[in-house]
């Protein structure tokens, strides 16, 4: 497995690739890599493709600076994740490399970057916007692979694709838990153990709301209702948000008539923690 931190040697060597008739695959993260991120790899080692992995903590993304400064990845650690999971090349730059001026061009993904989480982080989606961006102009893969743990994100990224006409093709994959039903998450080793106790009530409350969904209820204020009253018997947990929305505009929705993805975002103490869950109208399943 190759370590590269420049743009220019990252460049050099996926020319190679290509001109040895070689397709690029190809995870972006920012380090703290956990089961999450393996999926991804794993699933992109399926492919025959040469796979990359960039290791980026983007600032740019970042709408708290505390947030930026906990945001602890040990690249040793990372490294050997990757390797072990037969990644080819790690692209892992500094902030000086990806910006070495301020950055004046931004991508802005309109209308879904301003919901959801957008809504409480002013800036979020437009630096992971610019940031992929960036990436996919550096790494120019074949496929890319993005998790539904992000499922904002991941609708962003796919608007960006459609919209800029990038040649590459995003694969999602799904969310992996703990046993318990909470997501994996870098954030979740901030939790304390009395907070970790609380977290996957988050989880239990996306798949309540699913169940009334499949229950046969079509009005999401009653599903919101359901989500929200089962989070604030913990005083522990603040809801930000509990959302059912359209799964690709992400534009709310009242009556629940085909696909939708509940979503949501809490704080358990300190930490914001996000989840979300697909579900389809109890009249669609029938059909
Ligand atoms: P990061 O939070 O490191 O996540 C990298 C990728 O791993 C994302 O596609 C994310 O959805 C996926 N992922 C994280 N936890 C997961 C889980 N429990 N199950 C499945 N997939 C999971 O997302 C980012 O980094 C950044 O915004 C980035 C896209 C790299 C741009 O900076």
């Amino acid at each position: 497995m190759e370590v590269l931190a420049s743009i220019a040697e990252v460049r050099a060597r996926l020319a190679l690739v290509r001109r040895g008739g070689g397709t690029i695959g190809f995870v972006p993260t920012m380090g703290a890599l956990h089961a999450g991120h393996g999926a991804l790899i794993e699933r992109a080692r399926r492919e025959p493709d040469f796979l990359v992995v960039s290791i980026f903590v983007n600032p740019l993304q970042f709408d708290r600076r505390d947030d930026y400064e906990a945001y602890a990845v040990n690249l040793p650690d990372d490294l050997e994740f990757c390797r072990a999971r037969g990644a080819d090349l790690v692209f892992a730059p500094g902030p000086e490399e990806m910006y070495p001026a301020a950055q004046r061009t931004f991508v802005e993904v309109a209308g879904l970057s301003d919901v959801l989480c957008g809504r409480f982080r002013p800036g979020h989606f437009r630096g992971v916007a610019t940031v992929v961006a960036k990436l996919f102009h550096i790494v120019a893969p074949d496929r890319a692979y993005f998790g539904q743990k992000d499922a904002q994100q991941l609708a962003i990224i796919r608007r960006m694709v459609a919209d800029l006409d990038l040649p590459v093709e995003i694969v999602p994959v799904a969310t992996v838990r703990e046993a318990d039903g909470l997501a994996l998450s870098s954030r979740n080793r901030r939790l304390s153990a009395e907070e970790r106790c609380v977290a996957p009530v988050l989880y239990r409350a996306l798949e309540a709301a699913r169940e009334r969904i499949a229950a046969g209820c079509v009005v999401a204020a009653e599903v919101r209702e359901t989500g929200w009253a089962m989070m604030v018997q913990f005083p522990l947990m603040r809801v930000e948000y509990f959302e059912v929305v359209d799964p690709g505009s992400l534009a709310s929705v009242e009556r629940i008539t085909g696909p939708v993805r509940i979503a949501a975002a809490v704080w358990v103490g300190g930490t914001r923690l996000i989840d979300n869950v697909e579900c389809n109208a109890a009249s669609c399943d029938i059909l």
